[in-house]
C-alpha cells in the first residue's frame, strides 16, 4: 500500500528535506582532494545535529554512519572511513537522510573532486538530467512505469548503464515505503501516482555494464567491471500540480 500523507505530515517533511539539501549544497565547497570520507561524513553529522534533527541512516539495519560515501566505482552504502582520501579525479557520491519528527528527507549527490575526466563529468551530470526526466512524469494523471521509464530512456540513450540490483522507493515516517521505484521501465503500468505520495527518487547509473557487487563489509556496492558509478536523489511530493522537491 503507498500511503499518502496529509499537508501537515507534508509540512514535517518539507522541514526535514531542507535540512538534507541544504547538507548537499555545502558539500560542494567542502570536497576536496585531501579530504576523507569521514570527514565527510562528520560534517553531515554535524549539521543534522545543530538543527535538532536526527541521522536517518545511523542504525538503520546496523548502518553505522550517518551518511554513505561512495567513491568511483562504489555505486552506494560506501561506509564513511578516516582512511579513506580522495583523490584528484575522484568522484564521490554523498547520500544523506535526516528525521523530523519522525518523518524522513533521503538525498544524494555525486562530486567531483577536484579535476575530473569529461566522461566522469557526463556521467554525474547523465544521473542528475534522469532524475529530471524522471520528474516530468510526477504527476497525477502518469503510472510508475512512466517515471522509471523515462529515467531509464534517458540513461540509455547517453551510453550509460541503470543499475538494476537497488531502486528509489516511497518515504514517510519510515524510509523505505512502497512503492519501489526501479530506473527502467515501461510505460503504462505501475500504480497511478495521487497527491499526497511522497517518493524518493534515485538514478544509480554506471559507465560499464549495470552489474554490480557487495564488498566484505555487506554493505559497498561496487561496480564488477570497475568503472565509475553515480547517483542522484531527492526526496518529492505528488500535487494537484508539479512536483514539489523537498530536498533540493
Ligand atoms: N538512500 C539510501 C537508500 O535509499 C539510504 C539508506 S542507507 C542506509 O537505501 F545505510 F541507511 F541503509
Ligand atoms: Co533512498
Amino acid at each position: 500500500m503507498i500511503i499518502i500523507k496529509s499537508d501537515q505530515e507534508i509540512d514535517l517533511m518539507r522541514e526535514s528535506g531542507k535540512v538534507t539539501g541544504m547538507i548537499l549544497r555545502e558539500l560542494y565547497h567542502l570536497i576536496k582532494p585531501g579530504i576523507s570520507t569521514m570527514d565527510i561524513n562528520a560534517f553531515v553529522e554535524e549539521i543534522i545535529l545543530k538543527n535538532k534533527m536526527i541521522p536517518s541512516f545511523k542504525g538503520y539495519n546496523g548502518y553505522p554512519a550517518a551518511s554513505c560515501v561512495s567513491v568511483n566505482d562504489e555505486v552506494i552504502h560506501g561506509i564513511p572511513s578516516a582512511k579513506r582520501l580522495l583523490a584528484d579525479g575522484d568522484i564521490v557520491s554523498v547520500d544523506v537522510g535526516c528525521t523530523y519528527k519522525g518523518y524522513i528527507s533521503d538525498a544524494a549527490r555525486t562530486y567531483a573532486v577536484g579535476k575530473i575526466s569529461e566522461e566522469a563529468e557526463r556521467l554525474i551530470q547523465i544521473a542528475e538530467e534522469s532524475f529530471f526526466a524522471g520528474l516530468k512524469f510526477c504527476k497525477v494523471g502518469y503510472r510508475l512505469g512512466d517515471v522509471s521509464n523515462a529515467i531509464g530512456q534517458h540513461v540509455e540513450q547517453a551510453g550509460f548503464s541503470v543499475v538494476r540490483d537497488f531502486v528509489g522507493h516511497g518515504i514517510g515516517k519510515s524510509m523505505h515505503e512502497e512503492p519501489q521505484i526501479p530506473n527502467h521501465g515501461q510505460p503504462g503500468r505501475g500504480p497511478r501516482l495521487a497527491k499526497g505520495m511522497v517518493f524518493a527518487i534515485e538514478p544509480m547509473i554506471n559507465q560499464g555494464s549495470f552489474d554490480v557487487d557487495m564488498k566484505e563489509d555487506n554493505w559497498t556496492a561496487v561496480t564488477t567491471d570497475g568503472k565509475l558509478s553515480a547517483h542522484y536523489e531527492n526526496t518529492i511530493v505528488i500535487t494537484d500540480g508539479e512536483p514539489e522537491l523537498l530536498t533540493l
